[in-house]
């Protein structure tokens, strides 16, 4: 009996493995030439992916060359710096092939095999399938190298140490593919594949403990690690949870920045500019379908109604805010906090400003806002900062006045919280 070589084959079918494989770059060879509109398509599929995962966001700094990175990310931690993914040989990815590219991306390894912090949401990107990953790899590939070295990470120690990041990984780093649940249709399917995946809403909306790792309660909201910005509960109706809208409502907020409900800012603004306004309407729907189908789950009913009568020191105490309001904020949020639709948003009855945590109210006074610029709201009307113009008690007075007018119900504001929700602008 002939013994099989390592491969399996007997020498008789080694020889003719041998000759095929002598041929087979010849056949590859005219592969390619005619699988050049294919190539094509997988970069724009991938142009489109990176959209939809806003990787341009985080690896441009304002004003530099897209993908080329250093965009500082400032976190409890140190501060870290987005490195250059432009197809450059000596700073960027030039040498990268597509395994080294899901290594980063799946499993949140350098090409050097050492571990990547999870400032990169490679913790969402990790669901993210393989072939989806070839086309962004695919598209980078395609840009035209900027040769740039960013600065080094400014880490504190001991958060310096690739042990503890090994730990971190071990305790809060699920690996994996998504995987659909084919009780549920196609498009809610779809929106859980973006909105888990690579759309990365958990980065923002979910809690965080003190190892920067986000808790088990997916999109149950949380202050974005060193933004001052609170992201809400997704899955709340007090909060951000969409069950109660429409399709078509949830569908215009992610591509506009604004509905006759909610307007987007800070960070929340950035991601719909930068990259919801891209996805198409069938991927917009889908994520519609999945958030709706998280803001169900949770409906709160219960949530308090005003049956206590106020205390005198608590009317006092709003009473302060109520000349400010009419003074700097009327003009704009209406007499009775009911805003103009689309242009500015109501005030009474809007869940943005008594939800619990205070902190984005207080910030859209101090520092006013933008609603993004976007093809279906080119021109949105913006809110001037008050930080100069009112000092930080009157800013308490009037955030605690809004949040308890016009029937709404929300905590008092101290000056003492208006100084401590400072922080650098997003
Ligand atoms: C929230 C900001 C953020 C987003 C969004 C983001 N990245 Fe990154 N990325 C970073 C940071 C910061 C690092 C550096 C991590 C480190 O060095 O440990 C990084 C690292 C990487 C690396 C490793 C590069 C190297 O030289 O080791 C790759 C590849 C990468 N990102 C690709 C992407 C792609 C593709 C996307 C979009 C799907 C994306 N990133 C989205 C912030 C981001
Ligand atoms: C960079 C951080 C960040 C990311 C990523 C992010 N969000 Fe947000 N989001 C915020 C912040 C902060 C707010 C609160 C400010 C506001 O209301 O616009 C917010 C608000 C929202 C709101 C409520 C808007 C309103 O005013 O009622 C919805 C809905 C929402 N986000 C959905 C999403 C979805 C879906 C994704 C993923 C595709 C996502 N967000 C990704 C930070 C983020
Ligand atoms: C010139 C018109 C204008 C004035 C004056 C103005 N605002 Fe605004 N306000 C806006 C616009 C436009 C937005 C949307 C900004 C954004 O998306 O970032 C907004 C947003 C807000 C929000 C966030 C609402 C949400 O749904 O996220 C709050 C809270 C707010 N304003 C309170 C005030 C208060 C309090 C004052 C007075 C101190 C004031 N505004 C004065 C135009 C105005």
């Amino acid at each position: 009996m002939k013994h099989a070589n390592r491969s399996g084959f007997t020498g008789k079918q080694s020889f003719f493995v041998f000759i095929a494989s002598m041929l087979l770059p010849l056949f590859s060879l005219a592969a390619t030439s005619s699988s050049g509109d294919s190539n094509i398509e997988q970069v724009e599929r991938g142009e489109y992916l990176a959209r939809a995962g806003n990787c341009m966001g985080c690896h441009t700094t304002r004003g530099g060359k897209p993908y080329a990175g250093g965009r500082g990310f400032k976190t409890p931690f140190g501060e870290f710096f987005s490195p250059n993914i432009t197809p450059d040989n000596e700073t960027g990815i030039g040498h990268w092939s597509e395994e080294d590219f899901w290594q980063a991306l799946h499993f949140g390894k350098a090409r050097d095999g050492s571990y990547l912090y999870p400032v990169f949401p490679y913790t969402e990107y990790t669901k993210v399938t393989r072939e989806d990953a070839n086309a962004m790899f695919a598209y980078l590939k395609s840009l035209t190298p900027v040769a740039q070295t960013n600065p080094p990470h400014k880490i504190a120690s001991p958060y310096d140490n690739q042990f503890l990041l090994f730990l971190w990984r071990t305790w809060y780093f699920k690996e994996g593919v998504f995987e659909p649940d084919h009780s549920k249709g196609e498009d809610w399917n779809r929106g859980n594949y973006l909105v888990q995946g690579l759309g990365h809403c958990n980065a923002c909306h979910t809690p965080r403990n003190v190892w920067g790792a986000s808790q088990d309660d997916k999109l149950a909201g949380g202050e974005i690690m060193g933004t001052y910005w609170y992201a809400p509960s997704l899955i709340s109706s007090r909060e951000a949870g969409v069950g109660k809208w429409s399709t078509e409502e949830i569908v215009q907020l992610l591509s506009t920045g604004i509905n006759s409900h909610a307007v987007t800012s800070g960070p929340m603004a950035t991601i719909v500019r930068q990259s919801l306004q891209y996805l198409s309407a069938d991927d917009l729907r889908a994520m519609a379908v999945y958030l709706q189908s998280l803001g169900e789950k949770h409906s709160d009913e219960g949530a308090p109604g005003k049956t206590q009568p106020m205390p005198e020191r608590v009317r006092r105490y709003l009473a302060l805010g109520e000349p400010v309001y009419e003074k700097h904020c009327q003009g704009c949020h209406g007499k009775s906090g009911e805003g103009v639709p689309g242009v500015y948003p109501p005030l009474a009855g809007n869940r943005a400003v008594t939800m619990t945590s205070p902190l984005n109210t207080i910030r859209s006074v101090l520092y006013g806002g933008f609603p993004p610029v976007t093809a279906g709201n080119p021109r949105p009307y913006g809110m001037p900062p008050f930080q100069h113009i009112i000092r930080d008690n009157e800013v308490a007075w009037v955030v605690s006045y809004i949040r308890n007018a016009w029937g709404n119900l929300g905590s008092l504001v101290s000056p003492e919280e208006v100084d401590s929700s400072r922080g650098n602008e997003f």
